[in-house]
């Protein structure tokens, strides 16, 4: 590849919020758009969506396709920010928070219901869910739970808006992490 292309997906991979530990992982010809992908522990969940990222920037430098915001998030890391920006002295406001996650064309959302959110951290992440909807953003979210069992978690009208703007895939497999 041309290595100032390369040079560009490199940063606007590691601009995009991914860790690194996901930098430059492809899967051939993987299809991207908007999904929900579900599955058990460690089946490759984190890895499908990381080498959907790469393919997304690779695809938008070599065709020279309009330029779009993506930003990844782990949604415990999402919560985290949302719980602390409700404690007194907070360095963040919550508006500051949603404003970052919806003002993007694709937003990566990796490891959804992991946690146990308060009524106040369902709210707000629900705002960023039906934001993102409303303004016919492109959603890509993993989970180790199936729509219904996370309904039980948030709500419906969480689960159904996603089921709206995501295909469902599911991963099946043994986890990947034991073998070395
Ligand atoms: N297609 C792949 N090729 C090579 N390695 C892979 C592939 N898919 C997954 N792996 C590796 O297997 C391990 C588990 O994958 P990953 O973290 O993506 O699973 P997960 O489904 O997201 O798990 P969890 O539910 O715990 O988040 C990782 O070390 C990852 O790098
Ligand atoms: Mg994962």
């Amino acid at each position: 590849m041309n290595p100032i292309h390369q040079q560009i997906i490199n940063k606007q991979i590691e601009k995009s919020g991914i860790p690194e530990k996901w930098w430059g992982k492809t899967i051939q010809d993987i299809e991207v758009r908007p999904l929900f992908i579900t599955g058990p522990v460690g089946v490759g969940k984190t890895y499908y969506m990381a080498a959907m990222l790469y393919a997304q920037w690779q695809r938008v430098v070599q065709e020279k396709q309009e330029w779009p915001v993506i930003t990844w998030t782990g949604a415990p890391g999402l919560l985290f920010r949302l719980r602390s920006s409700f404690t007194p002295g907070a360095l963040e406001t919550e508006k500051q928070i949603i404003d970052h996650y919806t003002k993007v064309d694709w937003l990566y959302l990796d490891d959804l219901g992991a946690d146990k959110p308060s009524d106040w951290v369902r709210a707000s992440l629900y705002l960023i869910i039906d934001t993102l909807y409303q303004m016919g953003k492109n959603l890509v979210v993993s989970s180790n739970l199936s729509l219904s069992e996370l309904s039980e978690i948030y709500d419906d009208r969480l689960t159904s808006r996603i089921m709206e703007m995501c295909r469902v895939k599911t991963m099946t497999g043994v986890d990947k992490r034991g073998r070395k």
